[in-house]
């Protein structure tokens, strides 16, 4: 096999045009800034397949299927990647390069990269775990650690470590073990316009193994100062996010063994569980849980256990989860982390459960299970008001996704019946209106799917989301975005997403809408960019919005600051507990505020 050089895809992302390409399979007429065709991805008499020639994407109003270029010829033609990549050369009139060697030569040159890749970065995590437990340049993040309750022996068996502020020091001392540049250059462990610069300072570390136990990547955690939450090292050839599982090293020969598996939200509740002797315990990695980690796991388990927050979203990624379990025939039921005996529901996960009420009680949780049926009725009846007809219509529709799933007529029959008797239904109404439901067919049916589960809200445009739109409409401005405002400055979840996205395509050079597109787990995100970003509004002064955007939310941050500021002070004059320090401390902080919002409004 040979593989395509880096060049030419960046050439061919560089000089194929949308309109000309996608026009071979759409006819194409120009409206506004887009162009507008009939969808090739579903069946439609009026126009709603939209290309836009400035950024090089198509997205279609009607079936929301929206991409790059490479995206949509991989779909037509149903070719593979490199196939996709080899058929635009040839309209482009690109030479086609491979990375050099004859073929099987060039197999074993790379199995052999492979592996020294696993073996850097098995090295780099020894040298990250040294730091944290041995150095003193480690304390802060050792002391991080035993505060968030994590014993000894989970440092070690997760080979948890901590990357050094200096943004040289990993590249020196791996030259200084002998490393090339140029396969440091490829390792994915530094920026790729820095090519000296760590990928990951002053962070906590969190290496990650495939089943083999191979390192092949990293997660770090921040622990001060600006900056996504958690950086994940780029996708590689030994490192496909989709496929791999968090601990699932560890976690194997326990899930062979119980043919069960806990899956979880993130690094640390990972650790939590495993901490309270959950040791089946696994996490996706900043993707929601995929149809390739359910089949993985299915060569081994028989019931997957949900363990994920007790949040809005948790509970939105337990419903997805559930429907992908059963997909892929696995058995699901579901873990809440609802605080046992609690007036008011309290949002918590497995690492705040450890933190605050140890190991056992974290064990005990897990114990308390239900099936994945009795999940769905209880958040049926939290969103549809089920005193109404129509609310209950909404509450059985809500169970079609998951009635679809079942492969057996006896286990449809039974839920049917189960789903009559927890609402008060009449059976035969529910069997008539899901057979409809289903005989419209696949497309009807995903679009219904996604719309049911998703937040019922759709996206509102607010300030930070314009401003994060018009960075993807003009990508050459995201330095300058990340110079002047920091994540934590950001309130929208969603827009949130978005900076973090943006930065990781920076980090990776990624400058394609497909590269920005993979990085946004949230499907009706994905839309309202591919929708909103070719507006005419963007294209116009884009430096002046940008700043202006900028300003806009750093005022309100302040506004709303200053109104806290003069609530506590009023506060503080009837009579509460705020001392005279405090009092002095809000009052000069009031002052910097209002100087600086008038600077704001100045310039
Ligand atoms: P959370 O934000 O819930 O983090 O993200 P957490 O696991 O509770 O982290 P702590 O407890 O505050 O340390 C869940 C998972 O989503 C991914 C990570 O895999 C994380 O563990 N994530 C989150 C990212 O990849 N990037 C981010 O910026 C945030
Ligand atoms: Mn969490």
């Amino acid at each position: 096999m040979s593989f395509i050089s880096e060049e030419t895809i960046q050439e061919i992302q560089q000089r194929a045009d949308a309109v000309s390409i996608i026009g071979e399979y759409v006819r194409l007429e120009k409206k506004g800034g887009r162009y507008w065709g009939l969808c090739p991805f579903h069946n439609e008499k009026t126009p709603s397949f939209s290309v836009d020639p400035e950024k090089n994407f198509f997205y279609c109003f009607g079936c929301h299927k929206g991409g790059g270029i490479i995206s949509f010829v991989m779909e037509q033609e149903k070719l593979s990647y490199p196939e996709t990549l080899e058929l635009l050369a040839k309209k482009l009139n690109i030479t086609v390069k491979y990375e050099a060697g004859s073929s099987s030569l060039q197999e074993t040159n790379r199995m052999k990269q492979l592996e020294d890749m696993a073996e850097l970065y098995r090295r780099v995590a020894v040298s990250f775990h040294h730091i944290l437990t041995a150095t003193e340049a480690g304390k802060k993040a050792f002391v991080y650690l035993k505060e968030r309750g994590i014993s000894d022996e989970m440092i070690n068996t997760f080979r948890l470590g901590y990357a050094p502020a200096h943004r040289h020091w990993l590249y020196r001392f791996l030259l200084s073990k002998g490393y090339s540049e140029d396969f440091l250059e490829k390792s994915g462990l530094f920026s790729r316009q820095h090519t000296q610069s760590s990928f990951f300072t002053d962070r906590l570390i969190f290496p990650i193994s495939d089943r083999k136990g191979r390192t092949v990547a990293f997660g770090g955690r921040i622990l001060q100062g600006d900056g996504p939450k958690y950086l994940n090292s780029p996708e590689s050839d030994l490192y496909k996010k989709r496929e791999t599982l968090y601990a699932i090293e560890l976690a194997l020969p326990h899930i062979r063994k119980t043919e069960e598996v806990h899956i979880c939200e993130g690094y640390m509740d990972v650790i939590a569980l495993h901490q309270a002797g959950v040791q089946t315990a696994v996490a996706p990695l900043g993707t929601a849980f995929t149809d390739e980690q359910a089949r993985l796991l299915r060569q081994w388990a028989k019931t997957v256990y949900l363990v994920f927050d007790n949040d809005p979203a948790g509970q939105a990624a337990t419903i997805k989860g559930i429907l992908t379990c059963r997909r892929n025939g696995l058995g699901c039921k579901i873990v809440t982390m609802e605080k046992i005996g609690a007036k008011s529901t309290i949002f918590k996960d497995p690492a705040d459960i450890l933190k605050e009420d140890g190991p056992e009680a974290l064990q005990n949780y897990v114990k308390c299970f239900i099936n994945d049926f009795d999940y769905l009725v209880g958040r049926a009846r939290a969103l549809f008001d089920t005193t109404h007809t129509e609310g209950l219509a909404q509450a059985v529709a809500f169970f079609f996704p998951y009635l679809e799933t079942l492969d057996s007529e006896v286990s449809r029959d039974g839920c049917m019946g189960a789903i009559a008797d927890s609402f008060g239904v009449d059976r035969t109404a529910i069997v008539r209106d899901f057979n409809q439901y289903f005989q419209k067919g696949v497309a009807v049916h995903q679009s219904y799917t996604e719309k049911k589960l998703q937040s019922k809200a759709p996206i509102r445009m607010n300030d930070e989301l314009f401003l994060l739109l018009a960075i993807i409409a003009n990508r050459s401005l995201y330095p300058r975005l990340r110079a002047s405002l920091s994540i934590e400055e950001v309130e929208d979840p969603r827009a949130k997403d978005l900076f973090i996205a943006l930065e990781e395509c920076y980090r990776n050079d990624i400058q394609d809408i497909d590269g920005l597109l993979v990085q946004i787990q949230d499907e009706e995100l994905r839309r309202f960019i591919l929708e909103k970003a070719s507006s005419e509004a963007f294209s116009q002064k884009p430096e002046q919005l940008v700043s202006d955007g900028i300003k806009r939310i750093r005022a309100k941050r302040l506004e709303r600051r200053r109104a806290e500021i003069i609530l506590r002070l009023r506060s503080a004059r009837t009579g509460s507990r705020q001392s005279e320090q405090q009092i002095e401390e809000l009052l000069s902080e009031k002052v910097h505020i209002d100087a600086e919002l008038h600077r704001l409004k100045e310039d």
